[in-house]
């Protein structure tokens, strides 16, 4: 049985009232989506080890780091420390996350791969077994509030007939542009942890906004 895991990006959160917008919807959600971004990967930088071990010392749900970042093997122990308890990687970067997945482990986290809207699930599908996540993108990474991209859900769909047909509970994340207007549609396909950053935490009510997505795969 498939669950749904909301996972919000607080890079849309108000980074002046950071421990208040995660506090409004800890209750309700699954895991925090934290987009760590070099300036290199991503043409653009956002949060890095201060902010989530400050994010560690007011909150006990998982994080959900996901690494857009060209070197991310050599943070892996400073993200560990700092509260990470899952870091995904990207196959444009990793082609084979094996080394990345030795340290993470050793480190007590679990990892994931993610594929850019260009990569094929090929890519990614010789790990599926070694990995506790897979992220599709449907957004470019870099920036939040970007058009979700519905050329992507052919590649979940792949996807989830790949680990359910190996009997796998690996997740299938899915990152960008997720609101509640198309979160049926993306869990049809196969995802089942679903990111959203500006539905929820740019939503006049985000409590609402995360009630809305549950509400519409009941
Ligand atoms: C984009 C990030 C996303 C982003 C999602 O590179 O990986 O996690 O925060 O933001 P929204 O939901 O606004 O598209
Ligand atoms: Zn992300």
């Amino acid at each position: 049985m498939r669950e749904l895991k909301i996972a919000p990006s607080i890079l849309a959160a108000d980074f002046a009232n950071l421990g208040a917008s995660v506090a409004e919807v800890a209750n309700i959600v699954d895991m925090l989506h934290i987009d760590v971004m070099d300036g290199h990967f991503v043409p653009n930088l956002t949060i890095g080890m201060p902010v989530i071990a400050a994010l560690r010392r007011v909150t006990d749900l998982p994080f959900d780091c996901h690494l857009m970042t060209t070197n991310a093997i050599e943070y892996l122990a400073a993200l560990a420390e700092a509260g990470a308890t899952h870091v995904t990687v990207h196959a444009e970067v990793y082609q084979d996350p094996t080394p990345v997945v030795a340290i993470a482990t050793e480190l007590g986290l679990t990892v994931g791969i993610a594929i850019n809207p260009i990569t094929p699930p090929e890519a990614i599908a010789p790990f599926v077994e070694d990995v506790t996540m897979l992220l599709v993108m449907s957004v470019e990474p870099g920036f939040g509030g970007q058009t979700f991209m519905e050329a992507v859900l052919p590649k979940v769909e792949t996807l989830r007939k790949l680990v359910d047909s190996q009997g796998l509970g690996t997740d299938i994340e899915i990152d960008g542009g997720i609101s509640p207007a198309n979160t049926r549609r993306v869990w049809d396909a196969g995802a089942n942890v679903l990111v959203a950053g500006s539905a929820v935490f740019a939503a006049d009510d985000p409590v609402a906004a995360v009630m809305k997505m549950r509400a519409a795969i009941a």
